[in-house]
């Protein structure tokens, strides 16, 4: 029986924000400003405030400028997309994130495509997704950006590997995909309509689950060896009355015994979010700047 090793991604993140704090200091040096990020919170959404806080507090500790912007649930939309022209105008600030989701009332294409896309560090953007898709340089979603650095760090080239994409959303599934292709896999994306989900993972080298179906990926669905890269962050009953505890899209245990390689939840793919979007801002910053900077070093 083999045992799966344990992909760290709470340590890569760590290593990454370090890294990301050094490249600050040194574009303070150069510039006199701390690079700058910020970030838009509309309304009170429990989770997105947890997020936006973390982000904050996250961005200070690697030495850059926060500037976070908390506006009323009932916020005309004009008024928001007023904030962000202000923010593509503010030479202080190189990133700018509006959390999602936003209000109902709020139209999130039109708010995404006000962002100026050379600020555009969450890389929704058209034009950044345009960019990933026909290999230019852009912003890339934190999340996808993540994964492939946490498969890299662990495979090294990925070049002719198979690889299943299990998900199709704009934020996950379909940035995989693209950064998959460019480096070289095969790649399969999968979905609710797939048919006979099990036997296209079984096909998989490389499995990335971002569904947000709790525990759905079983042992016996993998390749024996594959590296499983776990985006699911699922808030499920837990053992006791009352108490409840976080399971990613893949049953851990049962694939633990197939699997070469996995990223647990938590401590795999969630703590490489922010840190990826930290990574974006210094590249931001730099690129804005007009400053030569060694992005591939970060
Ligand atoms: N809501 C949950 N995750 C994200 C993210 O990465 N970016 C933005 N803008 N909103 C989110």
């Amino acid at each position: 029986m083999t045992q799966a090793s344990i992909i760290d991604g709470k340590a890569f993140a760590e290593g990454l924000r370090a890294r990301v704090g050094t490249a600050a200091v040194g574009f303070e040096a150069r510039t006199g400003r701390k690079p700058g990020l910020a970030v838009v919170l509309v309304g009170e959404d429990p989770a997105s405030q947890v997020y936006v806080r973390n982000k904050g507090k996250q961005t200070v500790a690697a030495g850059m400028a926060s500037f976070e912007h908390k506006l009323p649930a009932d916020t005309a939309e004009a008024d928001l997309l007023a904030l962000v022209r202000e923010l593509n105008e503010d030479p202080r600030v190189d990133g700018i994130l509006v959390q999602l989701p936003l209000p109902p009332h709020m139209n999130e294409q039109k708010v995404i495509a006000t962002i100026n896309p050379d600020k555009d560090v969450d890389g929704f953007h058209v034009v950044n997704v345009g960019r990933l898709a026909t290999g230019l340089p852009g912003f890339v979603p934190c999340t996808p950006l993540g994964c492939v650095m946490l498969l890299k760090d662990k495979l090294g080239s990925l070049s002719g590997l198979d690889a299943v994409v299990i998900g199709r959303s704009n934020i996950v599934g379909k940035p995989m995909a693209q950064l998959l292709i460019a480096e070289s896999c095969t790649v399969t994306v999968a979905h609710s309509r797939t048919r006979d989900l099990p036997e296209v993972v079984r096909r998989a080298d490389i499995v990335v689950a971002a569904v947000g179906r709790p525990e759905m990926v079983k042992g016996d669905w993998l390749k024996p060896g594959a590296t499983v890269i776990d985006v699911g962050i699922n808030r499920v009953p837990g053992a006791e009355e009352g108490k409840t505890r976080l399971v990613g899209d893949v049953d851990f245990a049962s694939a633990c015994e197939v699997a070469g390689a996995i990223t647990p939840v938590p401590g795999g793919v969630g703590p490489m979010t922010i840190a990826v979007l930290l990574r974006n801002t210094i590249v931001a910053a730099h690129r804005n700047a007009g400053l030569d900077f060694d992005e591939s070093a970060l």
